[in-house]
């Protein structure tokens, strides 16, 4: 969602770190952007429509600043709605959604107040300028006791020079303390590379940036003692280099990842987690979107292994399903970011309940993390593009290995596909020599408006994330199903040249999933496969196939997918978007 930052400048100049700070955060929201800069006793603001590029030509002088990348909720994408807003002595930056900001905004317009944009956040700004006597703190304070729903703010105000002072109440919020400067973010891999430091706030907490410092407070402005941890340099954000895209710079990247992952978990103790595992007679798991696909991959592993039942939920309706989870069961939350709100808000329902939660997740010192009981780390360090890819291979290596060590646990022996974890990496680089293939489908099929993916068991998987992939990038309606549900009415839309892309991975299933290649090619349907097996392509009567890396069955949609990944980027490349920033959509969904 929104991104925002704030900073106390070593040296007085603001401006170039908080702009930098904006292009590093643009994968939270990109349709406008703003900072505001203190200078002595006056607040100058730049707001446009638009990405970081939008303020390439700005600039500002002053020491303290606050700045915001902009994700809408409530109102259009425009100048007059970008962040930062003002009133009075102040100005703000939000992130989250007021939930009873009708309520407010008809209170303060009643009180004569004008309001400028269509936000929500508005409203914010207005209530701390009411509420301020001198106090900036305890304006800030009272300000959002008055909210309901979700803030990250950042706020200025005129009588402070150098100073800025935020709030966080279910919305993230991070500080950070590096050589030129202290800093505020919603975001801990935007501060990667310029906080030595950093220090997560709780919900509740106000930060106040003072000079050089960083001062925490609760709700009730009593001072409160935090503990900063060295931030991890690993995942500071990247240049793209000479890649097209970050996308594509992600999806070659996967090969490290996958070893980096591996190498991490190696080092991991999984007793507490793997015994908790091992006992539970039933497992949860939760996520979103692509994470929520991961899952989905646990359970086939899992299930075979651990022979519980492993009950997958999308995070957001979890919540309607809390009553059936309890003490003694476990929850395994999956999150790149380790923000996502439904993910984070399951996870505090099922702690609430009694259960154990484990998570899995690429920041560290994310909300998620710090909830669980356990934290497994992926390595795929900052994943830019917003459509996720090297993340997924990595939750489903720390997946396969969660399953495994539990399995250990349970049998006193790993399950064998746990000695093919260290493979995967090689084969997902053996998976790119698929890409001229790949290439040529995506100019085959670029004009498309629809098509299918199909796969059966484990294979349904890499279907469902093969199709979210190219609905998200290249706005292709796309639809993940099992290959055996086809004729029973989604056969009904295939027509002359309409596309099919069946995926088989498993040997046992090859015959079934080649019946729906058939019932497809039947009805004058275009079908490509992907396969490892050279008798599955030669004996299918799909039009187009593409041998992929072979890969024991357990673990094979862990590098199935790097080719529908890349067919998901081409689709995007030749329909002219851009693969980086989807439209509608934001890399970190903090709001429910
Ligand atoms: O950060 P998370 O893994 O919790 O995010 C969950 C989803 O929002 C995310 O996977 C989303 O579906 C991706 N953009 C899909 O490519």
């Amino acid at each position: 969602m929104c991104g925002i930052i704030g900073c106390v400048q070593r040296g007085g100049d603001c401006w170039p770190r908080v702009y930098d700070g904006l292009k590093r955060l643009e994968y939270r929201g990109y349709d406008s952007v703003g900072v505001a800069v203190l200078d002595q006793n006056a607040i100058g603001i730049r707001k446009k429509k638009g990405g970081a590029d939008a303020l390439a030509d700005a600039y500002l002088k002053g020491g303290a600043g606050i700045g915001h990348t902009r994700w809408a909720t409530h109102g259009a994408p425009s100048d007059e709605n970008a962040h930062p807003h003002a009133a009075g002595k102040f100005a703000l930056v939000h992130n989250g959604i007021v939930e009873n900001f009708a309520a407010l905004k008809e209170e303060l317009v009643a009180a004569g107040e004008v309001f400028l944009s269509e936000t929500d956040s508005e409203v914010i700004v207005k209530l701390i300028s009411r509420a301020y006597t001198g106090d900036f703190l305890r304006a800030v304070r009272d300000g959002c006791a008055r909210l309901e729903g979700s803030y990250a703010i950042a706020v200025l105000c005129e009588d402070f020079p150098d100073t800025v002072v935020c709030a966080k109440c279910k919305s993230p919020l991070v500080a950070g303390t590096g050589a030129d400067g202290v800093y505020v973010c919603s975001d801990i891999p935007a501060l990667s590379g310029v906080c030595g430091s950093i220090c997560p706030a709780s919900d509740g907490e106000l930060i106040c940036l003072v000079g050089q410092r960083v001062l925490f407070y609760d709700f009730n402005l009593n001072a409160v003692d935090k503990t900063f941890t060295p931030s991890d340099g690993g995942s500071a954000v990247r240049e793209r280099g000479a890649f097209t895209s970050y996308m594509e710079e992600e999806i070659a990247d996967i090969p490290r990842a996958l070893s980096d992952t591996y190498a991490a978990l190696k080092g991991m103790d999984f007793t507490a987690c793997a015994r908790k595992l091992a006992a539970a007679e039933r497992i949860f798991a939760v996520a979103c979107g692509t994470a929520f696909h991961s899952t989905l991959s646990f359970r086939f592993v899992a299930e075979k292994c651990l022979g519980v039942p492993v009950i997958c939920e999308r995070a957001s309706e979890f919540r309607y399903k809390t009553r059936l989870i309890q003490k003694d069961d476990v929850l395994v939350a999956v999150s790149q970011s380790g923000e996502t709100a439904d993910t984070a808000e399951a996870v505090k329902r099922a702690k609430a309940a009694g259960a154990y939660v484990v998570s899995v997740t690429n920041v560290r010192h994310s909300t998620i993390a710090a909830l669980s009981d356990t934290n497994v780390p992926m390595r795929a360090n900052a994943e830019i593009a917003v459509a996720a890819t090297k993340s997924y291979n990595c939750q489903l290596m720390c997946l396969f290995t969660l399953a495994a060590e539990a399995c250990c646990k349970k049998t006193g022996v790993y399950p064998s596909f746990y000695y093919d974890l260290p493979a995967l990496s090689f084969a997902a680089r053996e998976a790119f020599s698929c890409f001229p293939e790949v290439d040529a489908l995506a100019s085959r099929l670029k004009e498309k408006s629809a098509m299918y993916f199909l796969g059966r068991d484990a294979d349904f998987v890499t279907a469902v994330e093969g199709a979210l992939k190219v609905k998200e990038i290249a706005y292709v309606f796309s639809e993940g199903y099992p290959a055996g549900e086809l004729k029973h009415g989604t056969l009904a839309l295939v027509e002359k040249g309409f596309p099919v892309i069946a995926i088989v991975t498993q040997k046992s299933l090859a015959k079934k999933t080649e019946n729906a290649v058939a019932e497809v090619i039947a009805r004058g349907g275009y079908v490509a496969l992907f396969s490892p097996f050279e008798s599955v392509l030669k004996e299918s009567a799909a039009q187009f196939c593409c041998k992929i890396p072979a890969v024991r069955e357990e673990l094979a949609g862990a590098v199935s997918v790097i080719p529908l990944q890349y067919f998901a980027l081409r689709m995007c490349q030749l329909r002219g978007h851009d693969p980086d920033k989807p439209r509608n959509l934001a890399k970190s969904v903090t709001v429910e």
